[in-house]
């Protein structure tokens, strides 16, 4: 990682107050949760040995190749719209990763409730926490890993996963992709009390509505058929069941049937 270019940009921009790098750390999301009060801090790490992925899962980032990092961040919201933040950093990753790489062959979009995909196929995961949950001001940690110059999938794996070296055939430069997240995280921050405004963009790059998918609440529970209807402003997924009834989700994970 280039620190000099990542302190110059980043701190010098005055976006952020802090920028922690370490080499090697088991979780940047972990590491922002212990530590005291704090705001506009970026968490970064070259190696990432044991990052925590939704659903308790494990998320697996290559030593030296993918970025792995988390913004602590106050916000003053309710606890009717944390999912906004969740909402508004996977829209401001879609549009860097589009920015810096979107072309006909290169199609970026968005998976409820939070996974950015290149061309059908997981390229970001996003893990949210929230601490100081009883306060109206809370912490946000908002944790991305980004598949970038990572190519060693299993088979099992690449079903799934890619990463923008897999799909454009290029190493590219993770300190252009930070710098131009976070500059495009502050740019566009308003978004963040405007959620009717960021929900008609964000579903515009979704291309789940009106899809058939199967759908299951958490890891190891049933999964429901069920034909997507919409993604409402408060982030639920509206799905209609087999029985014909509708039915509003906060949680949980689609999978596309084909
Ligand atoms: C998911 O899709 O399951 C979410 C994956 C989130 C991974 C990132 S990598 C940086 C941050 N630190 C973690 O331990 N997890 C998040």
């Amino acid at each position: 990682m280039i620190l000099n270019l990542l302190k110059d940009e980043l701190i010098n921009s005055y976006h952020l107050s802090c920028l922690i790098y370490f080499k090697e750390l088991p979780s940047t999301n972990k590491f922002a949760k212990d530590l005291p009060v704090s705001n506009d801090v970026l968490i970064l790490t070259d190696h990432q040995t044991s990052g925590n992925g939704r659903f308790g899962r494990k998320w697996v980032s290559s030593s030296g190749c993918d970025l792995a990092f988390s913004i602590v961040k106050k916000f003053d919201l309710g606890i009717d719209s944390l999912h906004i933040v969740n909402f508004y950093s996977s829209y401001t990753m879609i549009l860097t990763l589009s920015e810096l790489f979107g072309s006909s062959s290169n199609k970026f979009t968005l998976k409820w409730p939070n996974d950015i995909l290149l061309n059908g196929k997981k390229v970001c995961g996003i893990l949210l926490e929230v601490q100081d949950l009883n306060v109206q001001v809370k912490k946000f940690i908002i944790g991305l890993g980004v598949n970038i110059n990572s190519n060693n999938f299993s088979d099992e794996i690449a079903k799934k996963a890619t990463s923008l070296l897999a799909s454009t055939g290029k190493i590219q430069s993770r300190e252009d992709i930070l710098i131009k997240f976070v500059s495009n995280f502050y740019k566009n921050i308003k978004f963040i009390s405007q959620p009717d405004k960021l929900m008609v963009f964000w579903k515009d790059l979704t291309e789940v509505i009106g899809k058939k998918i199967n759908f299951k609440i958490v890891e190891d529970s049933e999964e429901i058929s069920a034909v997507a209807e919409n993604i409402e402003t408060d982030g639920g997924l509206k799905v209609k069941m087999q029985n014909g009834e509708s039915k509003v989700f906060y949680s949980g994970e689609i999978t596309f049937v084909y």
